[in-house]
């Protein structure tokens, strides 16, 4: 009942009447007083006026289930929603759920992450207050070599999310780091668990960082949070939810092809080093060349002085 509440009152301007609350409910009005005193200490800011009803003054920065469930317009994407204030890692809770009998589409959101993992065995700091740390579970009907695409996919949903709350060039390092004025905001982790020719599940992994105010000295020249380069403080859950519902439109075009030919244009205009020098990190013998963009599958085209060059994965700089 909480969420639908907050819902009504986010979707009403003015007042809305304690009687009405109790006829959409069934509920008595000591119910309803009781859920709005919830909804206070859970830092909504709420007038009541008598004869009036209530209105919702502000709604700030939080994260919780029934904040995320009032403004979800998603249409398959956080039909369950995990919240946890604190866990260890929401992959990690994702990939349980995923073991079991969990739907596509559930989402798991943190606060803060313990064990928050990166990719190539790093751990991602994951403090309180601050970040979004979430994942979404995915059991898609699609060939296994096809899923390393989805984090692509995911890069794009993350940037164009980003740019409804801020006015920022916000750009992609391939493959699926987000990146303002060059630094690094946000990154992704996808894990698959699969047979040869069939897809389990896929856990699509994402930390931004929104609020945070500084970073330790040995990562602040490669990393920065939305407030630092916008002076703004977006809030966390319209953020989330505007990401899934852009990924919700990209999953549907990469659906249909499993491939990248209807995205490629626009993954490379959000592309930080596309024209550029670029070091390829993750073959047995690093190259340079010049990156030229993105094939349908998602591959990172280096032309080098001797030839074209496909990366499939790995890491460039
Ligand atoms: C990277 O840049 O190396 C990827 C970082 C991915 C971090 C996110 S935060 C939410 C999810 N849970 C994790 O443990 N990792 C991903």
């Amino acid at each position: 009942m909480k969420a639908e509440i907050l819902t009504i009152l986010k979707d009403t301007d003015g007042y809305v009447s304690g009687q009405e609350l109790c006829e959409r409910f069934g509920v008595s009005r000591t119910a309803v007083w009781k859920a709005m005193n919830q909804l206070k200490k859970e830092g909504y800011e709420i007038e009541s006026v008598q004869n009036k009803g209530y209105h919702l003054v502000k709604t700030p920065d939080i994260l919780s289930k029934n904040e995320l469930v009032s403004i979800r317009k998603t249409k398959w994407v956080g039909t369950e929603i995990c919240y946890f204030d604190v866990t260890d890692s929401t992959n990690t809770q994702a990939k349980s759920l995923g073991e079991g009998d969990a739907p596509n589409g559930t989402l798991v959101v943190a606060g803060k992450q313990e064990s928050g993992r990166g990719r190539r065995g790093r751990s991602f700091e994951s403090p309180a207050g601050t970040g979004i740390f979430m994942t979404l579970l995915l059991r898609p009907e699609i060939e296994p070599q096809n899923a390393s695409m989805l984090t692509l996919v995911s890069a794009l949903a993350v940037a164009k999310g980003i740019e409804h709350m801020v006015d920022l060039p916000v750009q992609i390092k391939w493959p699926n780091d987000i990146v303002i004025n060059g630094k690094k905001v946000c990154g992704i982790l996808t894990e698959m668990s699969a047979q040869m020719d069939y897809v389990n599940y896929i856990v699509i992994g994402i930390g931004i960082n929104v609020g945070n105010e500084e970073f330790p000295e040995e990562i602040k020249d490669v990393a920065t949070s939305i407030y630092l380069e916008s002076g703004k403080h977006v809030n966390r859950a319209m953020l989330i939810e505007k990401i899934w519902e852009e990924f919700e439109d990209y999953y549907e075009l990469y659906e249909k092809t499993q491939d990248l030919s209807s995205l490629v244009k626009e993954y490379d205009s959000y592309l930080v080093n596309r024209g550029q020098k670029v070091r390829v990190l993750d073959s047995k013998e690093p190259y340079e060349g010049k990156a030229m963009g993105i094939t349908d599958r998602g591959e990172l085209i280096v032309d080098t002085w001797e030839a074209r060059r496909l990366v499939a994965a790995g890491e460039v700089s």
